[in-house]
C-alpha cells in the first residue's frame, strides 16, 4: 500500500526514482510524487493519477533536473481523496517527507502542532507526520532526535523516507510495520518499499526494523535504534532478477504470472521433497512436532486465506485433525481461543498484510506455535513467526494474486502429507506414492491447464456482458468458487456471488434467472450427482450454465451451455489445475471487458493499512 523510493548517488535522481515507482506502482496507483535537491532548492513535484502523469509533468517543468539525491511515492489513498494536494511528498520548505501506513493519531497531533503556529493545506495524516518531524527538529536541532523524537508520538504504522533541506547529500528513513529496505550499490544508495523497485541498480539490501531509523548518503548506510544506538544488519541479496519484475513482451503481468506456475511449483516443492517425502526439517517442522498438533487455524486474508480453505479440506481428509480457518481481520478483534499445541499457519503472499500481521503476533501472544506461508523474503511476518516456509514464486506483481496462490495450496498438500505421516494417519508408502504424484505431475498439469487458455477465454465470451453472476461448488470445489469469485469481481468488476451448491435453495435460488449465469465446479467424483441436479435447478430457472469438471465426467455436454475438461489428473490435486483455470476465466473476462487488469481500480497489491 502506496510505494517509496529514495534514491542518493551520482545518476539522476529524478530518473532512478521514477523508474523505482513504475516498479512500484502495484501497491497503490492514485497519486505520485518526487521531492529532490536541485540547484540548491528542495523542489517538489506531484500529481494526481498514475506516475505517468508525474513524469510527464517533472519532464515538463524540467525542475527536478540535476538533481542526485531525492524521494519519490506512489499513493493509494487513505486519508483524503487522490488530488494533487493530498499526493505525497508533504512538507515545508525545511523538511519533505514520503509515507505509507497511517498516523492513528493524527487528529491531536495536527491539534498540537496548530497550537504551535502550524497550518495544514491537505487532508492527509502525512502532513501532520512531516511538520511533526519539524517541529521537533526546530527543537532540538538534530535530525536523527527529531525523527525518533516523532516515532515516539505517532501511534499507528508508517515508513517514512524523509529529506532535510539543510542536508541535501542525505536520506532519512523510519518505520513501523510497514515495509523499507535500503538498497546498497556501488557510490549510490537507495530506500524502497521493495527490493523490486532497485533491482535494476542492485541486489544488495537491508531490511530495516521497526522502530529503527537509516542515515543514507551515497556510500554509507547507518541503521540506528531508538537511543541511536547503532544496529547490525545482514546484508541480503536479492535472489529475484530484474526480468523477473517486468513484464517482459506480456500484455499485463497476470498472464505472465499464471504462465510462470508450473516452474514455480516445480522451485516451491523441490527442496522440500527428500527421498520422495516432504521434509520440512529445514524449516524447524519435525515430526515430533507436527505429531503432537491438536488443531490447526489458518489466518490469512483474501486469496491467502482461500488457499487455507483448501489446507482445510486436504488436513482433515489426510490427518483428521480439526482445522479452523479464519479471516484475520476478524480474527484478530474475536479473542480466539489457542494454546501451545494449536498450529497457527499464517498465509501471506507479501508477507506485510497488516491484518494477518495482527493476527500473528496475537496467536503468539496466547502461546500458539505460529508458522508463517510466506512469498517476500525477509518480510514481517516472515521474520516474526516461530517458523516460516517460502513459497518461491518469485515476485508477483499483478495486484490479483495468482501464482502465489497455486503455490500456497501446492505446499499446503506437501505439508499436508508430511503432518499425516508424522500422525501415522499415512504409510510410508502412500505418502510417497501422494508425494510423486504431487511433485512429477503438477506442473505438466498446470501447463496443459494454461494450454487450454484458448477454450477458456472462448467461454469468458459467453459470460463477460453480464454485470452478475454466480460461482458454486461442493466441498473442495465451493471453496476454488470463493477464489475464482474474488478474482473475476477483483479484475472485472462483475458481481459475483460464491455459493455452496446445496445451499442455494435456501434462499438465495430466487435471483436466479436468464440474466444470472452460473459457473459450476464439480471436480470431485463423489459429489459429481449432487452438483448436477443443483445444475439442473438453476438450469430450470433459465441460467446459462459453465461446468467445469474432470476429463470423462458423465453425460456433463448434456448438462451446460459449455464445459471445460481439466487436465486428466488425481483426484486429491485437482484443485491446482482447477485455480489455474479459473484465473484464466477471470483474465479473459477483465480483457473482454477492456479493464485495468494489473490495477483494478481502489485496489492495491500490499495491504498494509488495517
Ligand atoms: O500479501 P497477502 O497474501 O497477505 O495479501 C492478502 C490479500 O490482500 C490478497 O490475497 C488479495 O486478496 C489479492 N489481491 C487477491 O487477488
Amino acid at each position: 500500500m502506496c510505494g517509496i523510493t529514495g534514491y542518493v548517488g551520482a545518476r539522476e535522481a529524478s530518473e532512478v526514482i521514477l523508474q523505482g515507482l513504475h516498479t512500484l506502482e502495484y501497491r497503490g496507483y492514485d497519486s505520485a510524487g518526487i521531492a529532490a535537491f536541485a540547484n540548491g532548492n528542495l523542489a517538489v513535484v506531484k500529481a494526481v493519477g498514475k506516475v505517468q502523469n508525474v513524469e510527464e509533468k517533472v519532464k515538463a517543468l524540467g525542475t527536478l533536473n540535476g538533481a542526485h539525491c531525492g524521494i519519490g511515492h506512489t499513493r493509494w489513498a487513505t486519508h483524503g481523496a487522490p488530488s494533487d494536494i493530498n499526493s505525497h511528498p508533504h512538507g515545508n520548505e525545511r523538511i519533505q517527507i514520503v509515507h505509507n501506513g497511517i498516523i492513528e493519531n493524527y487528529a491531536p497531533l495536527r491539534a498540537m502542532l496548530q497550537k504551535n503556529g502550524y497550518t495544514f493545506v491537505s487532508e492527509t495524516d502525512t502532513e501532520v507526520a512531516a511538520k511533526l518531524i519539524d517541529y521537533h527538529y526546530a527543537n532540538c536541532h538534530d535530525r536523527a532526535d527529531a525523527l525518533i523524537a516523532a516515532m515516539r508520538d505517532i501511534v499507528g504504522s508508517y515508513a517514512i523516507a524523509v529529506l532535510f533541506a539543510d542536508c541535501p547529500d542525505t536520506l532519512y528513513a523510519i518505520r513501523k510495520d510497514n515495509p523499507l529496505i535500503v538498497g546498497v550499490g556501488e557510490g549510490e544508495s537507495f530506500v524502497a518499499s521493495d527490493i523490486a523497485a532497485v533491482l535494476r541498480y542492485t541486489k544488495n539490501y537491508y531490511q530495516l526494523g521497526d522502530h529503527q531509523l537509516a542515515v543514507v548518503t551515497k556510500d554509507r548506510v547507518s541503521i540506528l535504534d531508538m537511543e541511536k544506538t547503532p544496529v547490525e544488519h545482514e546484508l541480503l541479496t536479492a535472489t529475484w532478477s530484474i526480468e523477473a519484475a517486468e513484464r517482459g513482451g506480456y500484455a499485463h503481468f497476470m498472464i505472465k504470472e499464471i504462465g510462470e506456475e508450473p516452474e514455480a511449483i516445480e522451485k516451491t516443492l523441490r527442496p522440500r521433497i527428500k527421498d520422495m517425502l516432504p521434509c520440512f526439517e529445514e524449516e524447524g517442522l519435525d515430526d515430533s512436532r507436527l505429531a503432537g498438533i491438536k488443531s490447526v487455524t489458518f489466518v490469512a486474508c483474501g486469496t491467502a486465506m482461500h488457499a487455507g480453505l483448501v489446507g482445510k479440506t486436504v488436513i482433515e481428509k489426510l490427518c483428521r485433525v480439526p482445522v479452523n480457518v479464519e479471516i484475520a481481520s476478524e480474527f484478530r478483534y474475536n479473542d480466539p481461543i489457542l494454546n501451545k499445541d494449536d498450529l497457527v499457519v499464517i498465509i501471506s503472499q507479501s508477507g506485510e498484510t497488516a491484518d494477518s500481521l495482527a493476527a500473528l503476533r496475537l496467536a503468539k501472544e496466547k502461546g500458539a506455535y505460529t508458522l508463517g506461508i510466506v512469498n517476500v523474503i525477509g518480510s514481517t511476518i516472515a521474520r516474526e513467526a516461530d517458523d516460516v516456509i517460502y513459497t518461491w514464486a518469485g515476485p508477483e506483481i499483478s495486484v490479483a494474486s495468482t501464482k502465489a496462490y497455486t503455490v500456497q495450496i501446492s505446499l499446503l498438500y506437501l505439508l499436508s502429507i508430511r503432518m499425516a505421516l508424522a500422525m501415522g494417519k499415512l504409510t510410508e508408502d502412500a505418502a510417497r506414492s501422494y508425494t510423486r504424484t504431487l511433485y512429477e505431475d503438477m506442473p505438466r498439469i498446470v501447463r496443459e491447464a494454461i494450454a487450454l487458455e484458448d477454450e477458456v477465454a472462448e467461454a469468458a465470451a459467453l459470460f463477460c456482458d453480464y454485470e452478475d453472476l454466480f460461482f458454486i461448488g461442493r466441498g473442495i470445489d465451493y471453496h476454488l468458487a470463493m477464489e475464482g469469485s474474488l478474482k473475476l469481481k477483483e479484475i472485472s468488476y462483475i458481481h459475483s456471488e460464491a455459493y455452496a451448491a446445496g445451499e442455494l435453495k435456501h434462499g438465495t435460488i430466487s435471483l436466479i434467472t436468464e440474466d444470472m449465469p452460473v459457473i459450476a465446479l464439480a471436480t470431485t467424483s463423489p459429489l459429481y450427482e449432487k452438483m448436477i441436479s443443483n445444475i439442473r435447478e438453476v438450469k430450470a430457472r433459465g441460467a446459462e450454465v459453465l461446468l467445469i469438471t474432470r476429463e470423462g465426467a458423465k453425460d456433463a455436454a448434456d448438462e451446460a451451455k459449455k464445459v471445460i475438461y481439466l487436465p486428466n489428473c488425481s483426484e486429491l490435486f485437482s484443485a491446482i489445475p482447477l485455480a489455474t483455470i479459473l484465473q484464466l476465466l477471470a483474465y479473459h473476462v477483465a480483457a473482454k471487458r477492456g479493464c485495468d487488469i494489473d490495477k483494478p481500480r481502489n485496489l492495491a497489491k500490499s495491504v498494509t493499512v488495517e
